[in-house]
């Protein structure tokens, strides 16, 4: 899988960069092309003798070459890449990425990489778990870059905790892994519906409900990594989609979602319904807002919204796949084996509330896929990127 591809190697300044001698070594004999970029606090700890004599190519550190002048350009080296690995990344590193510290040249090579960028932190547990760490991380994660969890085990420092460097071989496999699924639903046109539905009641009411969009998003950039049109017919949210072929259609109500999706179908290979829709919406709109009366209190009365998943399951033919989502509170799986049925699904994805961290606005999310055939897979509590390729492998 790695074979020929151009691999950007990012080492900052940690102990474990002791282990990137190591992974460049795999890289090299997994077929990759790896050009080595070090920080100069990289350079404390191995030096660039080693990882050029390796990588076979002068090691790149500064952003001029001191003796000639010459500019190490990061834009072409950016460009060059298939993806950019950086291991260790330190929690200074990780900071300078997520804020845009370009200030030497691992960073700003990483601000210029058009390819995915992986990032495998490494630091002392207490630093790891520090909140401005954990936000950084999260920040880089909300930008498309993955992150190769750290283990737990002994640190530098001697105490236990989580802050080791994944291992090499690690490290190798998620490359490997990426690679492979990388364009297995090129061509397959995808139809996304996402975070909630606002169904107005004045201009300035509505009822709606605490659907963030974010898993709906998630799907979305993981089916067009790996090649996929996709369309998102989206809710309000307050977030964007990354990859250029995301197409975001914003609709307000659950009405306008319907007529979008019902139009968009017949042209889809796969349908997954993300979206927290409302059930009903108000029998009548105003169109000056509701004023508080002394004594009265205004009745809303509600009018059914319709189905978009089952009108789809009922449109759906043989060579399309339709995947719904079951958030229950109680009797999960009965309840969400009974609307996979009911919607004609080919899946339904249950996520339950009673899941501390699995659910509205979160990042993390804990799933279980049941497939029409009776079977199911069961996952544990992971970031939401994680899910979306869980999702995806399954649909595929
Ligand atoms: O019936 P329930 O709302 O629990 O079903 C959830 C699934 O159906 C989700 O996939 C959701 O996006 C979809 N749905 C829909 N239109 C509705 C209600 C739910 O597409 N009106």
């Amino acid at each position: 899988m790695l074979q020929g591809k151009h691999i950007i190697l990012g080492i900052s300044g940690g102990i474990a960069a002791y282990k990137s001698v190591y992974l460049l070594r795999l890289l090299i004999k997994a077929g990759a092309e790896v050009q080595v970029v070090i920080t100069p606090a990289g350079k404390e700890f191995i030096t660039p003798v080693t990882l050029s004599a390796l990588s076979g190519k002068p090691v790149v550190s500064e952003f001029f070459t001191a003796n000639t002048g010459q500019w190490n350009s990061h834009v072409d080296l950016g460009l060059w890449a298939d993806a950019m690995v950086i291991a260790p990344a330190t929690a200074s590193t990780i900071a300078k990425m997520a804020n845009g510290v370009a200030d030497n040249m691992l960073i700003t090579t990483y601000l210029s990489a058009k390819a995915p960028v992986f990032v495998a932190p490494a630091m002392d547990l207490d630093m790891f778990a520090h909140p401005t760490t954990t936000r950084n991380i999260d920040l880089l994660r909300s930008y498309g870059n993955h992150i190769i969890e750290p283990t737990s085990g002994e640190l530098a420092s001697h105490l236990v905790g989580k802050g080791r460097m994944a291992e090499p071989e690690s490290i190798v496999a998620h490359l490997e892994q990426f690679f492979a699924s990388a364009q297995d639903l090129a061509g397959k046109n995808v139809l996304i519906t996402a975070g909630p539905t606002y169904e107005k009641i004045d201009p300035v009411r509505f009822i709606g409900n605490y659907s963030s969009g974010k898993m709906g998003y998630a799907i979305a950039e993981e089916a067009a990594r790996r090649g996929a049109n996709v369309t998102i017919v989206s809710g309000p949210v307050s977030i964007k989609a990354q990859h250029e072929s995301i197409k975001v259609i914003g609709i307000e109500s659950a009405r306008e979602m319907h007529q979008h999706c019902t139009q968009l179908f017949p042209a889809m290979d796969i349908a997954i319904m993300c979206a927290a829709v409302a059930d009903y919406a108000p029998a009548q709109q105003f169109d000056a807002k509701i004023k508080r009366e002394k004594d009265e209190i205004p009745t809303i009365t509600l009018v059914k919204n319709p189905d978009i998943a089952a009108d789809l399951g009922q449109m759906k033919t043989p060579r399309q796949k339709l995947i719904g989502f079951a958030l229950e509170t109680n009797d999960e799986e009965a309840n969400a084996q009974a609307k996979l049925a009911k919607k004609n699904l080919d899946a339904i994805v249950l996520n339950s509330l009673r899941d501390k961290d699995a659910c509205f606005g979160t990042d993390t999310n804990k799933i279980t896929i049941f497939f029409a055939d009776g079977s199911n897979k069961q996952y544990g509590l992971k970031p939401k990127a994680e899910v979306a390729k869980d999702i995806i492998d399954s649909i595929i």
